[in-house]
């Protein structure tokens, strides 16, 4: 099986759908790869583009803020990436034939770092990984059982920024992952 390392190689010269034409630079991921939770956007934006590291602009700094509070860090215990690696022009959604040819990355990323829990940050991330029809703010903060792993949908914190009432809902959620983390034992 390839390593992440591997993986990573292939992203960044990867061409296979019409982003990588408009992209700077492909968003692989970041963080602790022995992570027990994966974290998972829709895809970069303008800064992540620039920068090549997931979640750096406004909504990243919101997402960053939200985990400390409840003892996670993208430095330590939590890995970040999205579902296309690469920047859909003016942040549109990404389209259904470049979700089909880049989520084997995602799917590889999900085999090697081999999380307990996946936290997908809004409708995307949800609608891909859980279920079609998930509905954010009905659905938001319910762990759902699939192939061994728990997920959760919540809100995109670019959501939040231009609806911090949601705010309160999006940081239960993140208290509820943190109360199962304490349950099953141990340190992060
Ligand atoms: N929004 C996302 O979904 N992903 C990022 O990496 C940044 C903003
Ligand atoms: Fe390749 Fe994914 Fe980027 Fe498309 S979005 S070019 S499939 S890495």
């Amino acid at each position: 099986m390839q390593n992440l390392e591997q993986i990573k190689e292939q992203v960044l010269s990867c061409a296979a759908c019409k982003l990588a034409a408009t992209r700077t630079n492909p968003v692989f991921g970041a963080g602790d790869v022995n992570a027990r939770i994966l974290f998972v956007g829709e895809g970069p934006g303008e800064q992540e583009d620039l920068s090549g590291e997931p979640f750096v602009g406004r909504a990243g700094k919101l997402l960053d803020k939200m985990l400390d509070a409840v003892g996670l860090s993208r430095n330590e215990n939590v890995f970040i990436t999205n579902i296309v690696k690469c920047r859909p022009p003016g942040n549109r959604d990404p389209q259904p034939d470049e979700v089909s040819a880049c989520i084997g990355y995602l799917k590889r990323q999900i085999e090697l770092i081999n999380p307990e829990y996946i936290v997908c940050l809004g409708r995307v991330a949800a609608h891909c990984l859980i279920d079609p029809d998930f509905r954010v703010t009905k659905q938001h903060g319910q762990f759902i059982e699939k192939d061994g792993i728990l997920y959760m949908g919540t809100f995109h914190p670019a959501a939040l920024l231009r609806n911090p009432a949601q705010k309160v809902d999006a940081l239960d959620d993140l208290c509820k992952l943190r109360d199962r983390l304490q349950d099953n034992n141990t340190t992060l």
